[in-house]
């Protein structure tokens, strides 16, 4: 585990609206390692994942953010993503009139595409991935995450059940192959059987290509996913950081333990 972490953040405060949210989270995320955030509601687990993912509303007001080496603070959402971040949502947006296998196959595109073509103002590289292709790439995809074929001609997201959503999500990943991917409580709304389609398609992808921040309430997806490192956020900031015992330990104990280490630590 020495090579150098694909994601490191480096004392990152962001503000939302003028106001502080995070206050100096520091995390190194290399490939092959999964990593769980955990950490009360509001402590700034969702604002950390979209501050990663460039969302607007979020200003870095101090510390930094490098992918692969480079600064991404001030790369716009969609370069980050066509650069290898990958990020699943906790409320995935519907897309009607565009078919899942349609938006898969665009946003393949534009990851395959050279990176000199983007935001030159030229008409995207006419290249991309042959149908033909593309088509065997989602069966492969579809099979490995066990869904049914009909899915892919269906709206994205569009009607679809909580645990549709969190799937489209999954093969969205397995498609786009992240170099890290960063997943915002997956496993809210999930039945056991689709919890363990998902830890099933996150453990298959999550070799030694890519890399997996994945923010969760519930020690019950840990015991099909498999962290080498747990975190908890308290207010902000990274509070304690342990293995996968500490989520075990969390479950037992709440969150207090933590929050009052904190006071301790800070007096
Ligand atoms: N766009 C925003 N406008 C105003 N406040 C915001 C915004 N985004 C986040 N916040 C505030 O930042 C704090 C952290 O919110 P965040 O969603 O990051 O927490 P979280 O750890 O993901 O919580 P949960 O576990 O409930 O998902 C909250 O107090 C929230 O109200
Ligand atoms: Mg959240």
């Amino acid at each position: 585990m020495s090579q150098t972490p694909e994601l490191v953040v480096k004392d990152l405060h962001v503000a939302v609206e003028g106001k502080e949210i995070l206050k100096g989270l520091s995390l190194e995320v290399r490939k092959g390692e999964i990593h769980a955030l955990m950490g009360p509601n509001g402590s700034g687990k969702s604002t950390f994942a979209n501050t990663l993912m460039g969302h607007p509303r979020y200003e870095v007001t101090h510390g930094d953010i490098l992918f692969k080496g480079q600064s991404v603070l001030e790369m716009e959402a969609d370069e980050r993503s066509r650069a290898g971040l990958f990020m699943a949502f906790q409320y995935p947006v519907a897309i009607p009139g565009v078919s899942v296998a349609n938006f898969l196959r665009t946003a393949l595109n534009a990851r395959l595409a050279p990176a000199a073509t983007n935001g030159s103002g030229a008409p995207p590289a006419k290249r991309g991935i042959p149908p033909k292709e593309f088509r065997s790439l989602l069966q492969e995809k579809m099979k490995l995450l066990r869904m049914d074929d009909t899915f892919a001609g269906r709206y994205l997201n569009d009607g679809f059940s909580g645990g549709e959503k969190k799937r489209a999500e999954i093969l969205q990943m397995a498609v786009l192959k992240p170099e890290v991917a960063i997943m915002d409580e997956t496993d809210s709304g999930l039945d056991i059987d689709a919890l363990r389609i998902v830890a099933d398609g996150v453990n298959a992808l999550a070799g030694p290509a890519m890399g997996v921040l994945l923010i969760t309430h519930y020690q019950r997806i840990l015991n099909y996913i498999k962290p080498h490192y747990v975190h908890v956020m308290v207010d902000g900031r990274i509070q304690l950081s342990g293995g996968a015992e500490l989520a075990l330990e969390l479950e037992a104990r709440g969150y207090d333990f933590v929050r009052e280490g904190k006071e301790v630590s800070a007096s």
